[in-house]
């Protein structure tokens, strides 16, 4: 027979995403609504890990009662209530020991945590890497149900996820207003996206604010195309061009861009622009500079379809655990919400197809991905 439940917590683990605050009041209010009582976990695990350094922060111990009136006037903010990190993996938790750093796998303290604040169930919100410790959770016995979350949209099994959207958005919005003073300096101007190793966020944004070259993680690049379409359009008299390159590019036998790695981290990526901008200088002749946006698409307050995305994901996860379902994640599968077995979403990361159609839209228009030389002018866009 299906346990009753009486208490369960939110968690959101990872990078922030526009979007998260959406989850957060739908699941609170459908738990609610449910009769059941809400926590959340401050800091991914670590409000439960580490109670001690939570204590006088407004948090008991590393948890917050999610009332309903903790959650009012919170779709439209950025950013969670609950805080995040991407340090702090429960099942490979960096500590000290005898002065040399390891790591531990913490899972066994944890689940004694859950117990202890007398939690039946766990919502865990977050991108590949928190779908990883939520099935490792699940595995161990914890009920718990995953919502994607990612601005890179590169979780498998889902269409998209929250924070994608919202990261096109602004990005594009910012592409935009580069094309003003590139075209007033005729310059060449770089722009420098977040994705990790997929390139969807530099596809999409760089086709929705008409850019002349995207460079994406999964097609390799040389520089001669791309100088030669920038060569083509200033005959044509345009002299100024914009490229939008992916973190995660990177040149046909080249390496990936990375800026260093922390401790219980993944590598930080990054540096791969203004790699790009000196190189297309020195080919063209004609000034570059170069604009990364990092860390500006995970902020500001989520696109409408980003909050919609998170209160659907928010409302089907309380869902999903009354009917008994356990070790699944939401998913988007238009028109519905579908849940799949948390460990099929782990399994692989979700990059751009190469015969996608909109990679073959923005070929169609001459958009430049650095593999093949120019074979018509791309002067009208
Ligand atoms: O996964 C989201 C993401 O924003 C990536 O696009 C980026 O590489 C990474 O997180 C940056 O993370 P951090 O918060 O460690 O700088």
């Amino acid at each position: 027979m299906m346990e009753g439940i009486e208490r369960i917590a939110l968690s959101t683990g990872g990078g922030d995403a526009p979007g998260l605050n959406a989850v957060i009041h739908a699941a609170t209010l459908a738990a609610r609504n449910r009769g059941w009582e809400v926590v959340g976990i401050r800091d991914g695990f670590n409000g439960l890990l580490s109670p001690d350094d939570y204590r006088g922060d407004g948090s008991e111990g590393g948890l917050i009662e999610l009332t309903r009136d903790r959650v009012r006037g919170i779709i439209h903010q950025g950013g969670t209530i609950l805080g995040t990190t991407n340090r702090g993996n429960p099942t490979a938790y960096p500590v000290q020991q005898g002065g040399a750093w390891t790591e531990v796998d913490r899972t066994p303290e944890l689940l004694g945590r859950f117990k202890e604040h007398r939690i039946d169930a766990l919502i865990t919100v977050g991108g590949d890497g928190t779908m990883a410790i939520g099935h490792h959770l699940h595995e161990a016995g914890l009920r718990l149900v995953g919502v994607p979350k990612t601005i890179d949209n590169d979780l498998d099994k889902t269409t998209t996820t929250f924070g994608f959207d919202s990261a096109v958005d602004f990005a594009s919005q910012c592409i935009d207003r580069l094309f003003t003073t590139a075209t007033s300096h005729g310059r060449i101007i770089v722009v420098e996206v977040m994705g990790r190793y997929a390139g969807w966020i530099a596809l999409n944004a760089g086709m929705a604010s008409g850019v002349h070259a995207i460079l994406i993680p999964e097609i390799p690049f040389s520089l001669e195309p791309v100088a030669a379409l920038i060569a083509d359009r200033e005959r044509h008299g345009a002299k100024f061009s914009i490229v939008c390159v992916a973190e995660g590019a990177r040149p046909a036998g080249g390496e990936v861009s990375i800026l260093g790695k922390s401790r219980g981290q993944a590598e930080r990526l990054g540096g791969i622009g203004t790699k790009v901008a000196a190189e297309l200088q020195r080919m063209t002749g004609r000034e570059a500079r170069t604009v990364v946006l990092g860390h500006l698409l995970r902020g500001g307050s989520p696109t409408s379809f980003d909050r919609l995305l998170g209160l659907r994901f928010g409302a089907a996860a309380v869902r999903a655990l009354e009917e008994g379902q356990r070790g699944v994640m939401v998913a988007l599968n238009p028109p519905t919400v579908d849940y799949v077995p948390i460990a099929e979403a782990t399994r692989r990361q979700k990059r751009v197809p190469l015969d996608c159609d909109s990679l073959l839209t923005a070929r169609d228009m001459g958009i430049n991905f650095g593999d093949e030389m120019p074979t018509y002018s791309t002067i009208g866009v």
